[in-house]
């Protein structure tokens, strides 16, 4: 390589936006996980990142964000996306995966648990879920307390019970995806 190509090199190297990835412990005790963690596919993190009308001005909220697949799928399209996990390992993951997918920049990986009010949830524009129905009918009189109206909620298979009804269910190969919006 000759000198100016090798200064030219270096030079682009300090350039090069630096891609921070935030992740936060918070004083969560550590305790079991709920539900055990099994991974959304792609094409159905696809078609309930559709289902949201997700864009680059989303802020988007997995609650059990396991490996982090909804997140990089919403880092794709450009939103900004925060995932809660409870367990460790999976933060371990996800923060992995996120930073082999490019989208570092746009993702904050917070270890806790999803029931514990001080992490809060409501600066987002759209929730996923992948849990349970009983999960989410426990996460139920949060989401409806603090998210504002207008956020998005997607909920991979489980719905929230008769109580709330999913505005919109489409099929996606052998599972569904549900949408509620907060009025
Ligand atoms: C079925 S997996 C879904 C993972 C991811 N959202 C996805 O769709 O690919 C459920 C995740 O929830 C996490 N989890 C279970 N109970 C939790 C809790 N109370 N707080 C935070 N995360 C929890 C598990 O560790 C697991 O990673």
């Amino acid at each position: 390589m000759t000198r100016i190509a090798s200064v030219l090199l270096v030079a682009l190297l300090i350039a090069a936006p630096v891609a921070a990835q935030t992740v936060i412990e918070s004083n969560t005790p550590l305790r079991d996980r709920d539900v055990i963690f099994v991974p959304t596919r792609e094409a159905v993190a696809t078609a309930m990142m559709k289902l949201a009308g997700v864009t680059a001005d989303d802020v988007v909220y997995d609650l059990g964000c396991g490996d982090g697949a909804l997140l990089i799928a919403a880092a794709r399209l450009g939103a900004r996306a925060v995932g809660i996990d409870i367990d460790p390992q999976r933060i371990k993951e996800a923060t992995e995966k996120v930073r082999e997918a490019g989208v570092a920049d746009r993702v904050t990986l917070i270890r806790g648990d999803i029931f514990d009010p001080s992490i809060e949830i409501r600066e987002a524009t759209v929730v996923t879920l992948y849990l349970l129905q009983s999960l989410n009918q426990k996460l139920m009189p949060r989401l409806k307390a603090e998210l504002r109206p207008g956020t998005r909620i997607v909920s991979h298979a489980f719905t929230m019970g008769d109580s709330w009804p999913p505005d919109r269910t489409e099929q996606v190969d052998s599972t569904r995806v549900h949408l509620w919006t907060i009025r």
